[in-house]
């Protein structure tokens, strides 16, 4: 497929995925998803791959889903749009290697729905972050609603659902929807770095590491350590036996 709305890069076994639509701040559009769905599903799965990054071209991260392909459709479709971007969402929630959102600019309603689906999130201090789905008459579709309360709790969930307010990259980051704040210039390095950090580690452990969190938040907590038990195991006699014999033997290990 001919990629339209995203720019792809590869270095050092990181992807890079631009979404390059400046014009439209990058809003979110049936033929976005199409794209996302095929770098998750085809690109990102490559064996050498360790992290994927996610940012934006221009002003904005994404400053939502489009609100110019939204206007004219019914509730069926209206339904059938959330579904379709909730969908690609779990796809990257899912995705085996850890997926980082590098967020440069406004990140809006589907937007800040997007960053969310990823494992986490660095902002630039120009970053902008709400739900403003309710200046439109609309609440979120893309699971912000679910999403948002996990991560930083009910309160501030609510505040900035019901408000609206376009919170700052430093208030982001006081409520934990952001990781870390840097200076703009610096984002894409900073990100460069933990992503290099991550891709250094067991890549099998990183792996299970995140499906271990990923489902043990949707269990109760028997369950959730169960599955860390029977993953914790199965790292023994490979990956993990590497990992300890080279550090008993004071050299970096080889994955
Ligand atoms: C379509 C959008 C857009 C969007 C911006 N544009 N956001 N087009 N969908 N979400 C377009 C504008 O229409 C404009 O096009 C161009 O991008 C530049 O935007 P401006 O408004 O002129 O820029 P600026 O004054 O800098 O303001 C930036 C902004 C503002 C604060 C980000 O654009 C804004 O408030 N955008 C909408 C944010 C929003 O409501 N997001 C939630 C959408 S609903 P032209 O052609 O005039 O140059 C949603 C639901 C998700 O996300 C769930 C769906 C199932």
């Amino acid at each position: 497929m001919e990629f339209k709305n995203l720019k792809l890069t590869e270095k050092d076994d990181i992807l890079y995925v631009t979404i390059s639509r400046p014009e439209a701040m990058n809003a979110l559009n049936t033929r976005f998803f199409q794209e996302m769905d095929e770098v998750v599903a085809n690109l990102a799965t490559k064996e050498n791959l360790k992290v994927m990054v996610i940012t934006g071209e221009g002003k904005a991260f994404v400053a939502g889903a489009d609100i110019a392909e939204m206007v004219d459709m019914n509730s069926e479709e209206g339904t059938k749009f959330s579904i379709l971007g909730q969908n690609t969402f779990r796809s990257l929630e899912k995705l085996e290697i850890p997926v980082i959102a590098a967020i440069n600019g406004y990140a809006l309603g589907g937007g800040l729905e997007l960053a969310m689906a990823c494992d986490f999130r660095f902002a630039s201090t120009k970053a902008r972050f709400g739900q403003p789905e309710v200046n439109l008459g609309l609440i979120p579709g893309y699971a912000g609603t679910q999403r948002l309360s996990r991560l930083v709790g009910l309160a501030d969930a609510l505040y900035i659902l019901l408000t609206s307010d376009m919170i700052s990259a430093d208030d982001a980051l006081r409520i934990g929807l952001v990781q870390k704040v840097v200076e703009p210039d610096e984002l894409m390095d900073e990100v460069t770095k933990v992503a290099k950090i991550i891709a250094s580690k067991g890549p099998n452990a990183i792996k299970k590491v995140k499906a271990v969190v990923r489902k043990g938040i949707e269990t109760d907590f028997i369950t959730g350590s169960k599955l860390e038990s029977e993953q914790f195991g199965s790292l023994f006699g490979n990956e993990g036996e590497e990992g300890m014999r080279a550090f008993l033997e004071k050299r970096k290990p080889n994955w």
